[in-house]
C-alpha cells in the first residue's frame, strides 16, 4: 500500500471482500491503471467503462478473467505475476497428493472430533507415493516445479505437454507420453496448464474414463480444466480413488455433491497463498503498473 500512495492517487480504497462489477466500473472510470485479482471479469463492457485505461496487471498467473483480444483492441496492456507463485503452487499441489494418500484430512477430523480409539493395523489406510506414477499435464514453469519435487518422494514422473516442444531444463528421468497413456497409466494426475477454450473440460467424462479406479485427480490449475460433473459421478461410482482440489468450475460454489464425498480433499485456491508469494505478486503488479506508464520495458506483459 506504502508503494502504491508513493506513486499514484487510489480513486477508491481496496476492499476485504470483491467489488461488484459495478463498483469497478465506478471505481475505473478515470483510471489509467488497474491491479485486478481473479475474481474481476475485464470483458469488453469493463474496458469500456474504462477510457483512459492503459495497463490491466493481474494479480494471478492465470488471466482467464481478463479478455485480451477486447483489452489489445483497446490498447491496454495486461500483465501477470509469473515466477514468484511457482514454488508455492507446486507445494500445495504437493500438499493435495500427500493429502489424498495418507487420508490427513480425515485423519484430522477423526482425532478432532474425539473418534479416536487408538491405534490400529488397519484404520485409515492410504498409500504409499514411492514408486507410484505421478502425471503432469502441462510442462510450463509449475509442472517442472512439481516434477522436480517428485525425485524427493521417487516417484516416476510422465508428462504431456500440448505443444510438444523439448522441455527446458529437460530431465531425463521424465517420460513423455501421449495424452492417453498418461491418463490411463497415473496413479495421480495432475493438471498444470492456463485455462483457456482449448483446455475447457479437458479432463471431461471421457478422460475420466480412462484412468485407474485407483487413480488420484489433483486440481491446483483452474477449476474448468475438469469437468467437475463428469468428477463427481466418477468419484460416486468409484472409478476413481479420489480428489485433491485447490479450484473449482464456479468458484466459491462446489458441484452438488462434491462436498459429501470423505475421499476429496477441497481447499479453498490457496495456491499462491503464503506471506511471501502475495507480497511479491503485489510487488510484481506495481512494477509493471509503473513500467507501462512510464514507458519503460514491461517485465511481465502478456498481452
Ligand atoms: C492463481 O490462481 C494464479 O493464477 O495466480
Ligand atoms: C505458470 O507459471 C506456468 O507456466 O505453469
Amino acid at each position: 500500500m506504502t508503494v502504491i500512495h508513493e506513486h499514484f492517487d487510489l480513486t477508491v480504497p481496496p476492499l476485504d471482500r470483491s467489488p461488484t462489477q459495478a463498483e469497478i466500473q465506478a471505481g475505473i472510470r478515470e483510471s489509467q491503471a488497474v491491479i485486478c485479482t481473479l475474481n474481476e471479469r475485464f470483458d469488453g463492457d469493463m474496458l469500456a467503462a474504462a477510457p483512459s485505461l492503459r495497463v490491466i496487471a493481474n494479480y494471478a498467473v492465470g488471466y482467464n478473467n481478463i479478455d485480451v483480444d477486447a483489452a489489445k483492441a483497446r490498447g491496454v496492456i495486461v500483465t501477470n505475476t509469473p515466477d514468484v507463485l511457482t514454488n508455492a503452487t507446486a507445494d500445495i499441489t504437493w500438499a493435495l497428493i500427500l493429502a489424498v494418500a495418507r487420508r490427513v484430512v480425515e485423519g484430522d477430523q477423526l482425532v478432532r472430533q474425539n473418534q479416536w480409539t487408538g491405534w490400529s493395523p488397519t484404520q485409515m489406510l492410504g498409500v504409499d507415493l514411492s514408486g507410484k506414477t505421478l502425471g503432469i499435464i502441462g510442462m510450463g514453469r509449475i509442472g517442472l516445479a512439481v516434477a522436480r519435487r517428485a525425485a524427493g518422494f521417487e516417484m516416476t514422473v510422465l508428462y504431456w505437454t500440448r505443444s510438444g516442444r523439448p522441455l527446458q531444463p529437460a530431465n531425463p528421468a521424465w517420460q513423455r507420453v501421449s495424452f492417453e497413456e498418461l491418463l490411463r497409466r497415473s496413479d495421480f494426475l495432475s493438471p498444470h496448464i492456463p485455462l483457456t477454450p482449448d483446455t475447457h473440460h479437458l479432463l471431461n467424462d471421457a478422460a475420466l474414463r480412462l484412468m485407474k479406479p485407483t487413480a488420484f485427480l489433483i486440481n491446483a490449475a483452474r477449476g474448468p480444466v475438469v469437468d467437475e460433473a463428469a468428477l463427481v459421478q466418477a468419484l460416486q461410482e468409484h472409478r476413481l480413488a479420489g480428489a485433491g482440489l485447490d479450484v473449482y468450475e464456479k468458484e466459491p460454489e462446489l458441484h452438488p455433491g462434491l462436498r459429501e464425498l470423505s475421499q476429496v480433499v477441497l481447499l479453498p485456491h490457496l495456491g499462491s497463498a503464503t506471506i511471501e508469494t502475495r507480497i511479491r505478486m503485489g510487488m510484481m503488479c506495481v512494477e509493471n503498473v509503473l513500467a507501462v506508464l512510464e514507458g519503460k520495458p514491461v517485465p511481465n506483459r502478456v498481452a
